[in-house]
C-alpha cells in the first residue's frame, strides 16, 4: 500500500476516479490528504465525502513560490506521502516539490503528448486539426507537460465535435488511466530508461 497526495485547483473528477480505485481494491493505494491551491475547489468536497484530510494552501498567501512549495511540502510529509499526483493542479510546479519529489509526482494531460502542452490542451487539438488526439501520464519534470511518459489513450475526433464534447470523451478515457499509471507505480512497475518508462 502506498499513501498518495493529490493536488488539485477545481472540480476534482480525477481525483474521484483515484479514490474510488483506491477504495475498490484496483490499485494497492491511499489516498492520505488531497492539498489545493483554491479554497473553493469542488474536490475537496470529493475527498471530505470519503474522509480524506483535505489540505488547502492558496499561492497567493506566499511571498514567492518557494516558501508556496514549502508548505504543500510539510503537508505531504505530515501524511507520509510517498507519491504525488497531480490532477487538474493549475500551477507550475517548481524546484521545491521537485527536489522533494524526485520522480514521484506524476500529473495527467488532456493531450497525447508532446502534442499540445499547457492550457486548452483540446481546444489546440480542434483547432490545428488533428484527427486523434487523447490523453497521457507522464512524470512531472522541471518543464510543461514534458517529463517521461507512462500512459497514453487515443481519442478520435468526431466531425461535430467542440470543445467540450471532446473534453468530455477524453475524461472518461484520463479516469481510466490514471488509477492504471498509479497501479503500475504503487506494485513496482516501472522503470526509467533515459526518458523511457519501461513496464517490468
Ligand atoms: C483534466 O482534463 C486534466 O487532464 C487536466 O485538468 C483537468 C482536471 O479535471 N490536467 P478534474 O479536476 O480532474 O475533473
Amino acid at each position: 500500500m502506498i499513501n498518495l497526495g493529490v493536488l488539485i485547483s477545481g472540480r476534482g473528477s480525477n481525483l474521484q476516479a483515484i479514490i474510488d480505485a483506491c477504495e475498490s481494491g484496483k490499485i494497492p493505494a491511499k489516498v492520505a490528504v488531497v492539498i489545493s491551491n483554491v479554497a473553493t475547489a469542488g474536490g475537496l468536497e470529493r475527498a471530505k465525502k470519503h474522509n480524506i484530510p483535505v489540505v488547502v494552501i492558496d499561492n497567493r498567501q506566499y511571498k514567492d513560490k518557494n516558501t508556496y512549495e514549502l508548505e504543500i511540502v510539510k503537508a505531504l510529509q505530515a501524511h507520509k506521502v510517498e507519491l504525488v499526483c497531480l490532477a487538474g493542479y493549475m500551477r507550475i510546479v517548481g524546484q521545491v516539490l521537485l527536489e522533494h519529489f524526485p520522480m514521484k509526482m506524476i500529473n495527467i494531460h488532456p493531450s497525447l503528448l508532446p502534442s499540445f502542452p499547457g492550457l486548452h490542451a483540446q481546444k489546440q487539438a480542434l483547432d490545428h486539426g488533428v484527427l486523434i488526439t487523447g490523453c497521457t501520464v507522464h512524470y512531472v519534470d522541471s518543464g510543461c507537460d514534458t517529463g517521461p511518459i507512462i500512459i497514453q489513450s487515443a481519442v478520435p475526433i468526431m466531425e461535430k465535435d467542440d470543445e467540450n464534447k471532446l473534453a468530455e470523451r477524453i475524461l472518461a478515457q484520463e479516469h481510466l488511466i490514471y488509477p492504471q499509471a498509479i497501479k503500475l507505480i504503487a506494485e513496482g512497475k516501472l522503470k526509467l530508461e533515459g526518458r523511457k518508462v519501461r513496464i517490468k
